[in-house]
């Protein structure tokens, strides 16, 4: 029998801390902004992220994968995918996801895993470069214009096939956590979603390290 409709995108996402990105994504699902998308899971390596109260309380499957839990890194690099699989998802969304994501991981997921990165890759990226320090370190070079990238995760930092970014300007006298919550508002929170939507509706497709979007 020929089968009609599209089966929605199982997403699992990965976060560490508040979750703003997150909520986000659970508010773009509910508002129809991402479609065919179903959030199955919420990942954290941290107990204590409040981003899994989002996840509570928006009735999410959730769980605690946290290194400290196990004896080394090999084991918990097993657990961390051991879970992520039992989810079964489409694609696994990195939003503020704060761990090297173990190499069986990346190869299981290719071109199946995203991550959002607070700046325009490939400035301010690459090891050492997360949360705020992107942003301390955008203000000490004196740029005017930041912004945000969501890519496909590969084996490199920050390497990975770029799908959208957004442009941020930088104003007088702004501190890093004022630019970071304007890169939020104005481009993280817009360009996450946006992506997850292409991806579930099958117009991002990647060819030598770069992305076609059919928009
Ligand atoms: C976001 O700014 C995200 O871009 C950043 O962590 C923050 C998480 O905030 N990610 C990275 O720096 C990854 N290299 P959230 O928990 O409120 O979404």
């Amino acid at each position: 029998m020929l089968e009609t409709g599209t089966a929605d995108c199982r997403i699992v996402v990965m976060v560490s801390g508040g979750g703003t990105n997150l909520q986000a994504i659970i508010d773009g699902v509910e508002s129809g902004a991402i479609t065919n998308t179903k959030i199955v899971g919420v990942i954290s390596n941290n107990k204590n992220a409040y981003a899994l109260k989002r996840a509570e309380k928006s009735g999410i499957p959730f769980r605690c994968v946290s290194p400290k839990d196990y004896a080394s890194r090999e084991i918990f690099n097993e657990e961390l995918l051991k879970a992520v699989d039992e989810y079964a998802p489409d694609l696994i969304v990195l939003a503020g996801f704060l761990v090297v994501i173990p190499p069986a991981m990346i190869r299981a997921y290719q071109n199946r895993m995203i991550n959002i990165h607070p700046s325009l890759i490939p400035s301010f990226c690459g090891k050492g470069y997360y949360g705020l320090k992107v942003h301390e370190a955008a203000l000490a070079r004196g740029v005017k214009v930041v912004g945000a990238t969501v890519h496909f995760v590969d084996e490199g930092t920050d390497t990975g096939p770029i799908i959208l970014q957004k442009a941020v300007e930088v104003k007088q006298g702004d501190t890093p956590e004022i630019l970071q919550r304007r890169v939020m508002e104005q481009a993280e929170w817009k360009i996450l979603p946006r992506a997850i939507d292409l991806i579930a509706n099958g117009k991002v497709t990647v060819q030598e390290n770069k992305t076609i979007i059919e928009e």
